[in-house]
């Protein structure tokens, strides 16, 4: 358990990306964002209905961040310290060594192979600096984009996973996607090359 800790902050880099801690500064992208139509097409989540929700709403995660509970990164263009989209490690169970993905993006920046990008440095950071053993991602059945991208990285349908949490009001019309870290290591060596 003692190796879910998130302090120093692990700032994650790419060829053009730096995933780094989200600041009080990202409040009027990460307001964008989240109150994208288009980028809540396929997430259930009420809308901020200020960047002042959202400023709270970053303190949150900060303070979450420092007690080990999640990781959330702002994802931004290494040239331009500016937060286009966000990526985060949470419903981390430590005992069960398990977490769930989220991701999400401007979606002035989609389809340029971005979140490819994020992705990769996040499974790489939770399978080998986290002592991560299964990834899932939660996500609905018509987000094409989403899907593609999972399945990039090998990630399958988990049934049982979805059977576990059948009834459950949050997982609606979605389904489970997974990732196991055996899975990863075996084929590290291919899914590093985006
Ligand atoms: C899901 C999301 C993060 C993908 O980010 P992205 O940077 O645009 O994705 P990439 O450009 O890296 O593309 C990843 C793969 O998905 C495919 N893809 C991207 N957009 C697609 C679309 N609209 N329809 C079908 N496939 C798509 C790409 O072709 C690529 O596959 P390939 O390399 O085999 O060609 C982005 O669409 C988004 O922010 N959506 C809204 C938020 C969301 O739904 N988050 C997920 C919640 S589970």
């Amino acid at each position: 358990m003692s190796h879910f800790i998130f302090n120093p902050f692990p700032d994650l880099t790419s060829e053009r990306l730096r995933l780094r801690r989200l600041r009080a500064e990202d409040s009027k992208a990460l307001y964008a964002l989240r109150s994208s139509d288009e980028v809540n097409k396929y997430i259930y989540r009420e809308k901020p209905s200020s960047e002042t929700i959202v400023l709270e709403f970053i303190g949150k995660v900060n303070q979450s961040i420092a007690a080990n509970e999640v990781i959330y990164w702002a994802v931004t263009l290494s040239k331009m310290d500016v937060l286009i989209g966000t990526i985060c490690l949470w419903n981390i169970e430590k005992t069960l060594l398990r977490a769930e993905i989220g991701f999400e993006l401007l979606s002035e920046f989609h389809g340029k192979g971005i979140m490819t990008e994020a992705l990769g440095c996040v499974l790489k950071y939770g399978f080998t600096n986290l002592p991560l053993q299964i990834i899932e991602a939660w996500t609905h059945p018509a987000n094409e984009a989403s899907l593609s991208l999972l399945y990039k990285y090998g990630f399958i349908r988990d049934t049982q996973a979805e059977m576990r949490v059948a009834g459950d009001d949050e997982l609606q019309d979605m389904i489970i996607l997974s990732r196991s870290s055996d899975d990863y290591i075996k084929s590290s060596s291919k899914v590093t090359k985006v």
